[in-house]
């Protein structure tokens, strides 16, 4: 059968190949440990899951809701938003559902780039930034992210030719997989530099509630409060725990939501309504459980980091995000894939690549620390004896 060329450009063989690797490992009889996936083993708040288990017994929830969601749960959107960021939001034209942040990355460059143009996309990144580019027929340029620079990419270090035809900036901070963070006073740079080429800024922002050690990490909003040339994406999938209901929303320009909306309106009919239901009861609920769940995640760092040292593995204590990012051990003279896929093999522990999310992300991998502090230092443990072996 004959398909299109560009799904040629969305094949992962990276993370692919990590797939066969853990089922090879779990056919050889291996506990396989998954901390390759940044899907967290926590539970989503009671009270969420109770709003969605009543939404279920009510057949008025059962419809399609169309393109804007529920109004209430745009008003729990916006109230959240003002309550962390003291910025009011209009929930009629400044903000929309998503489903999942994931969603509106893929879906944005549709509304922003015509085929040719080009999108500024951080290497290492998020697959979906990638994705959405490819779908819309774009052209990426990669911002190499170093750790000399604080993996931030250095704008005005990109060409004057590639400047004319950008149209596009993705950031996402605190960062996949880096775990790096970015201050307001780079998102004001940002900005202004995407006010002074007109350029769309989109900013993911998933860990909005991962800061492990430093204080809260700002919102592009701050830093364009007259919401002129940014749009940004919250999901409810990691700070209340919630990816598989795959719920987000997006916030900020007026014309980049309008734009969205009207993708999405060819695309979905919008998530289910228990779902938002569950997710306004979420954002409106006690939100202790949020803190009490990213100190759990503090603690599992805190742990990794020190059982990796002791391994002899000297790996950097982020301040944000579910991950490590740690530059493969000196005594490994192979790629990352190699390392990820030897290790799965041979001790059940899977790890991500850091070549998966581009080609800046070689000579990396990513523990994300989705399992209890215990399972951690035991899948170390077996990393330790790994290394001995290699
Ligand atoms: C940077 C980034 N964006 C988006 C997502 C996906 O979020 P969602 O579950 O809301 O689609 C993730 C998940 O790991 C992520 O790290």
């Amino acid at each position: 059968m004959r398909l299109a060329t560009r799904l040629e450009k969305l094949q992962s063989n990276v993370f692919s190949l990590m797939d066969e690797a853990k089922a090879r490992a779990r056919k050889a009889g291996l506990d396989v440990v998954d901390l390759s996936l940044g899907s967290s083993d926590l539970s989503p708040p009671a009270h969420a899951l109770e709003r969605i288990r009543e939404s279920i017994l009510d057949p008025t929830s059962h419809g399609y809701l169309l393109f804007q969601g529920t109004r209430s749960f745009r008003e729990a959107c916006a109230e959240w938003y003002e309550r962390r960021y003291g910025l009011a939001l209009d929930p009629e034209t400044e903000i929309l559902p998503l489903i999942g942040s994931q969603e509106g990355t893929a879906h944005i460059p549709l509304a922003v780039l015509d085929p040719g143009d080009v999108a500024l996309l951080m290497d290492p990144g998020y697959p979906s930034h990638e994705g959405g580019v490819h779908l819309a027929g774009g052209q990426i340029y990669p911002l190499a992210l170093r750790p000399e620079t604080g993996y931030l990419p250095q704008l005005e270090q990109i060409p004057e030719e590639v400047l004319e035809r950008s149209r596009l900036l993705v950031l996402s901070y605190p960062h996949n997989p880096t775990a790096a963070t970015a201050t307001l006073g780079y998102f004001e740079r940002a900005v202004a530099f995407c006010r002074a080429h007109d350029i769309v800024l989109v900013h993911d922002f998933p860990y909005a509630d991962f800061h492990l050690s430093g204080e809260q990490p700002p919102s592009i909003l701050q830093a364009d409060r007259r919401r002129e040339v940014a749009i940004e994406f919250f999901s409810l999938s990691k700070s209340f725990h919630m990816g598989g209901f795959r719920i987000g929303f997006a916030l900020g320009s007026r014309d980049l939501v309008a734009a969205l909306r009207q993708v999405k309106a060819s695309i979905d009919f919008n998530q289910y309504r228990g779902i938002l239901d569950g997710a306004e009861a979420a954002l409106r609920g006690p939100q202790d459980y949020v803190r009490e769940a990213v100190s759990i995640f503090r603690s599992r760092r805190d742990r990794a980091v020190a059982a990796l040292a002791e391994a002899g593995w000297q790996v950097p204590s982020p301040e944000a995000t579910m991950y490590l990012w740690a530059a493969l051990p000196e005594c490994w003279q192979g790629s990352s894939v190699e390392f990820c896929i030897r290790l799965v093999e041979q001790t059940g522990v899977a790890l991500a690549p850091g070549s998966g999310f581009g080609s800046s992300g070689e000579g990396y991998v990513r523990f994300a620390l989705v399992r209890s502090e215990d399972v951690l230092e035991r899948a170390i443990a077996q990393i330790a004896g790994f290394l001995q072996r290699s």
